[in-house]
């Protein structure tokens, strides 16, 4: 392997090399390639907030990162890619990134449409050598800038980091007048912290001075607030209740607090409990639900389920509930009866094989089992809380 150039994966809008940057050399191929990851392991299921999800990178989004880093913008802020630009360079790239999950040296994502799975750029969470020194960076393809994609994935990864790492400060950084990754580091929560001279370097290797940014714990509950700040202003923190899906008992019961709303993060589920009652706190693409949490099939905690966009999948029998329409949005695999009482077939998973069928006792509760509707609390937020409406008698 012949090394052209050094480059971090976060090859373009606010990629910061790590000071050390270990792994992320860019290579002509040399067709070697790498066994997948096995020291760092994704977040399973993906980081996503239902628009975009992380996850590693693949052999075939090398022509899209090959794109990515033929566009001058991106030569222009990261100067240390290889100029030109060979797919067999994307293709060194992302088995290095593979070797980085591999390594232990840094968590590699693709961002991608959560939908579709189109490649839309890449994000790296480097390691540095102890919990003051990671750092992290991006870039964002051409045709996919201005979206908002870069603040979702830096959000993603940053929130992640800090709560699985236990990290105590990420670093961030770009070249002197890229106003795309500055206005993505404030919008994440970073804050600024100066120009570091002669930081980096350019493809001569000669010195170039970066922007520093920087997020602490601190800074993340913040942003965190912020945004919830800014969700509610815009009247998008609460989502809206499906018509006559609010529980029983709860038109005039008192509004009881649940939690500060910068404790909850976009795009995460969890259980909280009042009196008898296990509710399911879900920050959905439209904004906080809260219902129970107990899936409308057969009561399994839907909290420890996933949560992708506005979509809960159950953590048994593959039940997929819509939490914009309260909804089946895929019926469980012992199919039964929905809310109107129309019957639905069991079905197997694509590729899993058929079960044998149980007993006739078993099948006729299977068919006879209703998957209704889910039900959900009114919900507000007052001096930063969110409270709910339950039907319990006060303690
Ligand atoms: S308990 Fe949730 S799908 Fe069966």
């Amino acid at each position: 392997m012949v090394p052209l150039g050094i480059a971090v994966s976060c090859i373009s809008l606010g990629g910061p090399a790590p000071p050390h940057r270990p792994a992320f050399f860019f290579f002509r191929d040399s067709g070697h390639t790498l066994p997948m990851p096995d020291k760092l392991t994704p977040p399973s299921p993906h980081l996503s907030d239902g628009v975009i999800a992380l996850r590693p990178l693949r052999a075939e989004d090398a022509p899209a990162i090959t794109a990515a880093c033929r566009d001058p913008e991106t030569q222009r802020w990261v100067p240390i890619i290889p100029v030109p630009y060979e797919e067999a360079d994307a293709r060194r790239f992302i088995l290095l990134t593979l070797q980085a999950w591999h390594d232990g040296s840094g968590y590699e994502f693709a961002i991608v449409d959560a939908a579709t799975d189109r490649y839309l750029g890449s994000i790296g969470l480097h390691l540095g050598p102890n919990v003051r020194r990671h750092a992290i960076g991006y870039q964002v393809s051409p045709e996919a800038r201005g979206r908002g994609y870069a603040t979702r994935a830096v959000r993603l990864v940053t929130r992640w980091a800090f709560e699985r790492l236990g990290i105590e400060r990420l670093a961030l950084w770009f070249l002197p007048g890229n106003a795309a990754s500055q206005a993505v580091a404030e919008k994440a929560g970073f804050r600024y912290e100066g120009l570091v001279r002669n930081w980096e370097s350019d493809r001569d290797e000669m010195p170039l001075d970066a922007v520093m940014y920087s997020m602490t714990p601190e800074d993340l509950a913040d942003s965190i607030a912020a945004e919830a700040a800014e969700a509610a202003e815009a009247g998008t923190l609460i989502a809206a209740i499906p018509p006559d899906l609010s529980a029983a008992g709860t038109r005039t019961a008192p509004f009881v607090e649940l939690a500060a709303v910068a404790d909850l993060a976009p795009g995460t589920m969890r259980r909280i409990t009042r009196a008898d009652l296990d509710l399911l706190v879900a920050w959905t693409e439209d904004g906080i639900v809260v219902t129970d949490d107990r899936c409308p099939h057969m009561a399994a905690p839907l909290s420890v389920g996933e949560l992708n966009g506005c979509v809960v999948a159950c953590p048994l029998h593959e039940g997929r509930f819509d939490l914009r329409t309260g909804e089946p949005a895929q019926m469980p695999t012992t199919g039964g009866l929905d809310a109107d009482g129309n019957y639905h077939k069991p079905w197997s998973p694509s590729g899993a094989a058929l079960k044998p069928e149980p007993s006739s006792r078993k099948l006729e509760a299977r068919r006879l089992t209703r998957v209704n509707r889910l039900r959900y609390y009114p919900t507000r937020v007052r001096d930063g809380k969110l409270e709910a409406q339950l039907p319990i008698v006060p303690e």
